[in-house]
């Protein structure tokens, strides 16, 4: 783990396009193109999140969008230098606060079966594993499909 980091919320800017794709070819092995981050910025019902350190640069990212009353996390990740510092579950616990806030019923995501780090901390945070979704990436290789229930009449 490396030293403690403090680090700001706020919203996604069109200036923080390039840091971002930057960030993703360290994060993904299918990382979104910058233009795809600029589309996502405008296009409607998202909720999007950065993280970033005291002198303004990016350390974690959170792109969410709503289908129906299912908030779905499309991509979250810390950069490398700043993992195992809770920022992951800190941007976790931001997209469930804002779930809870528009009375959204649940969250769900998708996550490479590989990606067993990414599993702990969404089953650490009460996500339940529904199903597996076969060659969803594209390298044909399978996600778990996983859901959070923040809505108990739901
Ligand atoms: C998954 C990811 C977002 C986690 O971010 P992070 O900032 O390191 O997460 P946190 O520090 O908040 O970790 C919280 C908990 O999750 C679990 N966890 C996170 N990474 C883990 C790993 N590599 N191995 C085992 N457990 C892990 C641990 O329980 C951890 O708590 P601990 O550090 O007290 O043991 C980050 O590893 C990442 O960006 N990975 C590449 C992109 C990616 O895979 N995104 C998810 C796609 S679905």
């Amino acid at each position: 783990m490396t030293e403690r980091l403090r680090t700001s919320l706020r919203a996604v800017q069109p200036g923080d396009v390039r840091a971002l794709a930057a960030a993703e070819v360290e994060c993904f092995e299918d990382p979104w193109p910058e233009a795809y981050f600029a589309s996502e910025l405008f296009a409607p019902g998202r909720f999007q999140r950065i993280l970033v350190d005291p002198a303004g640069v990016l350390a974690a990212y959170l792109f969410t969008a709503w289908q129906y009353l299912d908030l779905h996390i499309l991509k979250i990740a810390t950069l490398p230098e700043h993992r195992r510092n809770g920022l992951g579950r800190r941007l976790m616990a931001v997209a469930e606060e804002h779930a809870r806030a528009m009375a959204g019923e649940t969250l769900t995501l998708e996550v490479r079966l590989t990606n067993t780090g990414a599993i702990t901390l969404y089953e650490s945070l009460g996500y339940e594993r529904m199903g597996v979704r076969r060659g969803y990436y594209a390298d044909n290789s399978d996600a778990l499909v996983m859901t959070k229930r923040v809505c108990a009449s739901g």
